[in-house]
C-alpha cells in the first residue's frame, strides 16, 4: 500500500534526525524510517550527516564506502550525484559519509548552504539527514535548517535533559536563520544581545521582546517558529514508565521549556536489533512483522504523516508567554478552560477527564523524570494547582454515578 505524499512541489523534503546525546539510536531509526518509506513508494535518499563518526552504512549492511560525502565537501567531485549509492532496497539509496572523518568534523557556513541547496536538488521525495551527536553548530544548523527533524533519546535523566538543552539550541539557531532570511537579522541581534549568554531564554520571551521593538517582525518570525514543530521518539524502552515518557515530555515541553514537541513513538529494546547489526542486515527486512518493527513503522508514518507536522495542534507561543508571565508576577492566572488546562477536547467524557487528570498529575510529580533538570518548581507548583482545581471544576459538573473517585496519591510530598 502507498501512503499519501506530502506536498512535494519540485523538490525533496529535508528531514534530520538528531538528538544531543551519542548512541542513542539515531541512525538505526534513521535507516529504518528510509527503509519503511522506500518501502511505501517514496524515493528516498539516506545522507549520513555524521561527519565525525560515520557508519549508516554499518547499519544499512554495506561495505564502507568507496566515495563518500567529504568527497563532495571538498569538491573531489562536483556533482553529488557521483556519491548516491544503492542500498539493495528499491528506492532507498545512500549518501555516506565522511571516508577520513576528523578533517571535516567542522563545516564553514559557506559549505553548509552549498550542501543544503545541493540536497535540495537530489532525484528524490525525501532526502533523511541522519546527524550526529551533540550540540555543535552543525548539527543544530542542519538540524534546524531541515523542513522536519526527529530527536531519539533514551529514557534516562542524562538523555533526557540533553534533549530539552537540544531543542533550544536548535530554536535559538532557527529563529538566527530566520532573522536572516527574513530580513530582522538586527533586531534579533539586539534582543540576543542583552540576554544571559548562558541561559538565553525561552522562546516566548524572545519573542516578546522581539515584538516590543517591531511587531511585524515579531509576527513574521512566530508564525515560521510556532509551525516548527520537532518529533520525538523514546528508544530503547523496558518498562510502562519508558513508554509513557515520551507523551510526558511532549506535555513538559509546551508548558515548561515552551517549545512545541510532537512524541511520535516509542521503541522497544531488542536485542535483535543489535544482533541485526552485527551480522550487516537491515531488521526491518528481517523482521517486517515483530512488535519492534511495527513499532519503527508507527514512528515512520507519524514523523511522516502528509502536511505540516503537527497541523491542527500547533501550540500558542504567546498564550504561554501570557500565562508565564502571570506566574513570575505571583498573581493568579485567570481561570482557565478547565478542558484546555486538563489538555482535552471541550465536553469530553468523564472517563477521559479523569485519565487525563491522573496522567497529568504523574506528569508532574516532583520525581518525574520528564521534568529532569528543568529549574521550573514554582511552575510545576502552579501547575499541579490549576489541574487539580480544573479536575474538581469538570467533576463537579457531572453525576456521582459515571465519575470514579480519584485514588488518593500515595505520597502527597511528591505533588507539592
Ligand atoms: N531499540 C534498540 N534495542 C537494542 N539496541 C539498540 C536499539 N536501538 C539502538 N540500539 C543499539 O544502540 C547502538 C547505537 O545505535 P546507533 O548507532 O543507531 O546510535 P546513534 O545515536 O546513531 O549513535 P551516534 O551518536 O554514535 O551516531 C547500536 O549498537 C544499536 O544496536
Ligand atoms: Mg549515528
Amino acid at each position: 500500500m502507498q501512503t499519501t505524499s506530502p506536498v512535494l512541489c519540485g523538490r525533496p523534503q529535508i528531514w534530520a534526525v538528531g538528538g544531543g546525546k551519542g548512541g542513542t539510536g539515531k541512525s538505526l531509526v534513521a535507516a529504518s524510517l528510509g527503509i519503511h518509506l522506500a518501502q511505501m513508494g517514496r524515493r528516498v535518499i539516506l545522507v549520513d550527516g555524521d561527519l565525525g563518526a560515520p557508519n549508516l552504512h554499518t547499519v544499512l549492511g554495506m561495505d564502507s564506502p568507496p566515495l563518500a560525502l567529504s568527497d563532495f565537501v571538498k569538491r573531489r567531485f562536483e556533482s553529488i550525484e557521483t556519491v548516491v549509492l544503492e542500498t539493495g532496497v528499491p528506492r532507498l539509496s545512500l549518501i555516506s559519509g565522511a571516508r577520513n572523518s576528523l578533517d571535516i568534523e567542522s563545516l564553514k557556513h559557506f559549505q553548509k548552504t552549498r550542501l543544503l541547496r545541493v540536497l535540495l536538488g537530489l532525484p528524490a521525495d525525501v532526502v533523511l539527514l541522519d546527524l550526529g551527536a551533540g550540540t555543535s553548530l552543525n548539527v543544530l544548523d542542519l538540524f534546524s535548517l531541515a523542513d522536519r527533524g526527529l530527536m531519539v533519546i533514551l529514557p534516562e535523566p542524562t538523555s533526557i535533559e540533553n534533549c530539552y538543552r537540544f531543542l533550544k539550541a536548535a530554536f535559538l539557531r532557527r529563529l538566527d536563520h530566520l532573522g536572516r532570511t527574513l530580513g530582522y537579522q538586527s533586531i534579533i541581534d539586539l534582543v540576543m544581545e542583552h540576554r544571559d549568554q548562558s541561559d538565553q531564554g525561552r522562546p516566548s520571551e524572545i519573542l516578546d521582546e522581539i515584538a516590543r521593538i517591531d511587531s511585524c517582525a515579531a509576527a513574521a518570525v512566530a508564525s515560521h517558529v510556532e509551525t516548527y514543530l520537532p518529533h520525538l521518539v523514546i528508544n530503547q524502552v523496558r518498562s510502562h514508565e519508558d513508554e509513557r515518557l515520551g507523551e510526558a515530555m511532549e506535555w513538559i515541553s509546551e508548558r515548561f521549556v515552551r517549545i512545541p514537541l510532537r512524541f511520535a513513538g516509542a521503541i522497544p529494546y531488542d536485542t535483535a536489533l543489535v544482533q541485526c547489526l552485527k551480522s550487516r542486515r537491515a531488521y526491518l527486512s528481517e523482521y517486517p512483522r515483530s512488535r519492534t518493527a511495527e513499532m519503527l513503522r508507527a514512528v515512520a508514518e507519524s514523523f511522516a504523516a502528509p502536511g505540516r507536522p503537527g497541523a491542527g495542534h500547533v501550540p500558542d507561543l504567546r498564550v504561554a508567554a501570557r500565562r508565564a508571565s502571570w506566574l513570575d508576577s505571583g498573581r493568579c492566572a485567570p481561570v482557565a478552560d478547565p478542558y484546555r488546562t486538563l489538555d482535552l477536547r471541550p465536553g469530553a467524557m468523564h472517563d477521559e477527564v479523569l485519565s487525563a487528570y491522573l496522567r497529568l498529575r504523574r506528569t508532574l510529580r516532583s520525581d518525574s523524570p520528564a521534568l529532569a533538570s528543568l529549574d521550573c518548581e514554582a511552575e510545576r507548583r502552579a501547575t499541579v494547582v490549576e489541574i487539580e482545581e480544573a479536575y474538581r471544576s469538570l467533576s463537579r459538573n457531572v453525576s456521582p454515578r459515571t465519575v470514579r473517585p480519584a485514588r488518593p496519591v500515595r505520597s502527597s510530598s511528591h505533588l507539592l
